[in-house]
């Protein structure tokens, strides 16, 4: 994944570069770098870990310069494999993968060339060196036409001080004019600044930051003219406000965001076009990756269960290698709270080559996913700063359920209402607080299980997932059915499993699975909307949710379970809002 920044311009460029750095943590923070330009020398500065590792650096001279915030993919976390990356007068930084990197290092290494790192990354700087002739832009554009895979970069030369050339294939790169100099980053709020025009590159274009000028060009290196995007970097300056951390500050954000994106769904310009587009729908697919692909099991039960429409749901990532059948009349959703992750973007890719419309279900308004779908359905979550999706979860259920509604009416058919999740999640928040006293259950467990049946079941792998990646603890979200075909010869004496019920003429059933675990030593916790299941003896604590009909539960039954995950990763000492090994937006395969 990793995150780039670049700056030219008249202020010092370190304290420009570390400050977009510390916005694009979220897409990595293995290791860190800079390379900064005073004319006369070129220096880098890398470490591992945080941003606040090259802290001292602000001090350093230098008006143009490129960073780097890491998240390894090639090459372990070392200082060598920090970017930026140089070769003889090149430097760079670079987010993506390079596929063929083997190969073509291959090639420098018979020709006498040597290499300082076991990254991708470094071999695209030896294409570029080689090819130089004068001028960095064709350099870059000769030199990357070699590359298989992605990439988002930002390349200086010593032989051009006052330049940064930027590339795009597959990784998202925005450029932009400031009041006082140049800028180009991995995103918007890395680049933003008040009064800045920023403009996003496409796929095959570059851009050229020189002296006080900003050029874009195509993939044969025409100059072109950009619309400029449109953002708020005022409304959105990450703020604690008084929270320990964003995790929990987001949990509690979920009642506005359900409110806001109903808000956003009926005034929704496209809608009407889409409507049209549902009118002709006979089957649903649905694309996403981790907690979005959650949200889009929870829509399939919702679409089955109230339009009778047939809809499938595919880890993007299967989907694309899957050769998948798109009969006439399906309507393909992409759902991706970030629109940038790579997976879900290549399942679109494909399906759009097969002809399929989409309708891409997003957080952010310039993405790459809202630049390839047909149809674009913003959630308004605001800016998710924790790894772990909490609020972003839940907006996307809204919108999806709004989708649900729609499609119902194209039928004939009346969908529950969705207005009122916003007051009962607001319910569902404050009991939820109360899952903080199981957390000495699940802390030193060593693993947990999370069981329903339905939707139940969905709101139970969201749940696994957050407990998994913010406590490191082994965890399955699974069918309550199903345990007893294997996975309950793992309930031990004191194994703390999670149910879920919200559907009344299940209850019963899911209840047999409590009884089955308990028998077993399962130390066993409820959430649900029924208060009276609650008095269950084998119940050790319980959660109670307002009730609301039972398509839409995952919205609500989902809040105290992310609360859960939330205080079982503070109480193993960790931090919830930047767990190892993870980044929020993912932009490799
Ligand atoms: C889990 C989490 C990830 C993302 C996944 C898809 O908390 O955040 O599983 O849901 O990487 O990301 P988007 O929605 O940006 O496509």
């Amino acid at each position: 994944m990793c995150g780039i920044v670049g700056y030219v311009g008249k202020r010092r460029a370190a304290p420009v570069l570390i400050d977009g750095l510390y916005e694009l943590e979220y897409r990595g923070y293995d290791s860190v770098g800079i390379a900064l330009s005073d004319g006369k020398r070129l220096k880098i500065i890398k470490k591992t870990g945080r941003v606040q590792e090259i802290e001292p650096a602000r001090e350093e001279r230098g008006n143009v310069g490129i960073g780097h915030t890491r998240w390894a993919t090639h090459g372990g976390v070392t200082e060598r494999n920090a970017h930026p990356h140089a070769f003889k007068n090149i430097v760079l930084v670079h987010n993506g993968i390079i596929e063929n990197a083997a190969f073509l290092k291959e090639e420098c290494l018979e020709r006498g060339e040597t290499f300082s790192s076991e990254t991708d990354s470094e071999v695209i700087a030896h294409l570029i060196a080689n090819v130089y002739r004068g001028d960095l832009l064709k350099a870059v554009a000769e030199g990357t036409k070699r590359l298989v895979g992605s990439y988002a970069l930002a390349v200086m030369c010593i032989e051009e001080p006052d330049t940064v050339v930027c590339a795009r294939m597959r990784s998202p790169l925005i450029a932009g004019k400031g009041k006082d100099g140049l800028v180009v980053a991995s995103d918007v709020p890395a680049a933003a600044e008040e009064g800045a025009t920023l403009f996003a590159l496409s796929d095959g274009e570059f851009a050229k930051l020189k002296g006080e000028d900003l050029f874009f060009y195509d993939a044969s290196l025409h100059e072109i003219s950009k619309e400029p995007i449109e953002f708020d970097p005022v409304d959105d300056v990450p703020d604690l406000k008084g929270y320990r951390h964003y995790m929990r500050k987001e949990i509690d954000e979920i009642p506005k965001v359900l409110s806001l994106s109903q808000a956003k769904i009926s005034r929704n310009s496209c809608f009407s076009d889409f409507y049209e587009v549902l009118c002709q729908t006979k089957y649903i697919q649905i694309v996403a990756c981790g907690t979005a692909y959650h949200s889009g099991l929870c829509a399939k039960e919702a679409i089955e269960r109230i339009c009778r429409v047939p809809a499938d749901v595919y880890v993007a990532s299967e989907y694309r290698y899957g050769d998948p059948l798109i009969p006439d009349g399906t309507l393909v959703i992409a759902i991706s709270q970030s629109g940038e992750t790579a997976d879900t973007l290549a399942a679109v890719r494909l399906a759009k080559e097969r002809g399929a419309y989409i309708a891409a279900v997003t957080n952010v308004t310039y993405s790459s996913l809202t630049r390839l779908a047909d149809t674009v359905l913003y959630t308004k979550a605001g800016r998710e700063i924790a790894v772990a999706a909490t609020k972003s979860f839940n907006a996307q259920l809204m919108t999806l359920y709004s989708i649900v509604s729609a499609l119902a009416a194209t039928l004939g058919k009346e969908a529950p209402s969705v207005g009122g999740l916003s007051a009962m999640a607001e319910s569902a928040v404050i009991t939820a607080e109360s899952v903080r006293s199981w957390t000495p259950h699940f802390a030193g467990a060593k693993s947990a299980y999370f069981i329903g049946r339905g939707a139940d079941r969905y709101a139970a792998m969201e749940g696994s997932l957050k407990l998994k990646e913010i406590s490191y603890l082994p965890s399955e979200g699974y069918a309550a059915g199903e345990l007893k075909h294997g996975t309950l010869a793992l309930i031990e004496k004191g194994t703390p499993v999670v149910a879920v019920i919200t559907r009344r003429e299940i209850a019963d059933k899911t209840m047999s699975a409590i009884h089955e675990v308990y028998a077993r030593g399962a130390t066993v916790f409820l959430v649900t909307c029924f208060p009276e299941l609650c008095k269950t003896p084998e119940v050790t604590a319980s959660a109670v949710i307002p009730e609301c009909p039972p398509e839409y539960s995952p919205i609500l039954s989902v809040i105290p379970l992310q609360m859960l995950a939330y205080y079982t990763s503070v109480a193993r000492g960790n931090n919830p809002d930047k767990p190892r090994n993870l980044a929020k937006s993912v932009t490799v395969e």
